[in-house]
């Protein structure tokens, strides 16, 4: 795994301190409200785990999952839901927490679609942006590091489905994959 880490660029102790910021932020902005939670499938499930304790006002969480049609077709912009949600968000104050955004065009996918649902209100939490790739323009209401033009792996982000798990960011060596071993 040594090999594998080429370089750490966020901490587990820097993420702890910054997912902590994120919720006392949140929670004070939604102070009086409650929070439906919707976390994007798979990468947001450990940020929001921990984002979720740091938050004091009432909140639920329901979950989605999107894919986009191959990489080929991902610049278009078309999204297919994999997974939808269990409840409706009519009336509810929704928080999108999504581990990364990219190029933006899984959220542009998601707002849209989503604003249809009538929600009271609806926001992102994004934990890593790399503005730098972007080709829609997102409104990001929390955003918690800005990362350089790297592929980078851990705390949610996937490396061939696995590594997420991994409490820090890391930059991968593809060459020294302890599973190709
Ligand atoms: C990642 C991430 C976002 C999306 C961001 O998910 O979790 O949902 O890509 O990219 P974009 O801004 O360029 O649209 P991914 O498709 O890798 O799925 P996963 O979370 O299941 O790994």
């Amino acid at each position: 795994m040594q090999e594998f880490v080429q370089e750490i660029l966020i901490s587990d102790a820097q993420i702890q301190q910054r997912v902590s910021e994120l919720g006392a932020q949140i929670s004070l902005d939604y102070a009086g409200k409650e929070i439906l939670l919707l976390c994007i499938l798979k990468g947001g499930v450990i940020f929001l785990a921990d984002l979720a304790k740091s938050i004091t006002v009432p909140l639920e969480m329901d979950f989605m999952a999107v894919s986009s049609y191959g990489s080929a077709t991902h610049s278009s912009g078309v999204v297919k839901i994999v997974k939808d949600l269990e409840e409706s968000i009519e009336g509810k104050h929704v928080l999108i927490v999504e581990d990364i955004i990219d190029t933006g065009l899984t959220l542009k996918y998601l707002i849209e679609n989503l604003k249809q649902r009538q929600p009271a209100s609806l926001k992102i939490v994004a934990l890593f942006d790399k503005p730098d790739n972007r080709a829609v323009d997102i409104l990001v209401d929390y955003s918690g590091f800005i990362i350089p033009n790297k592929f980078i792996v851990g705390y949610g982000l996937d490396y061939r489905q696995f590594y997420r798990n991994v409490p820090y960011i890391f930059v991968p060596n593809p060459e020294k994959d302890p599973r190709d071993r």
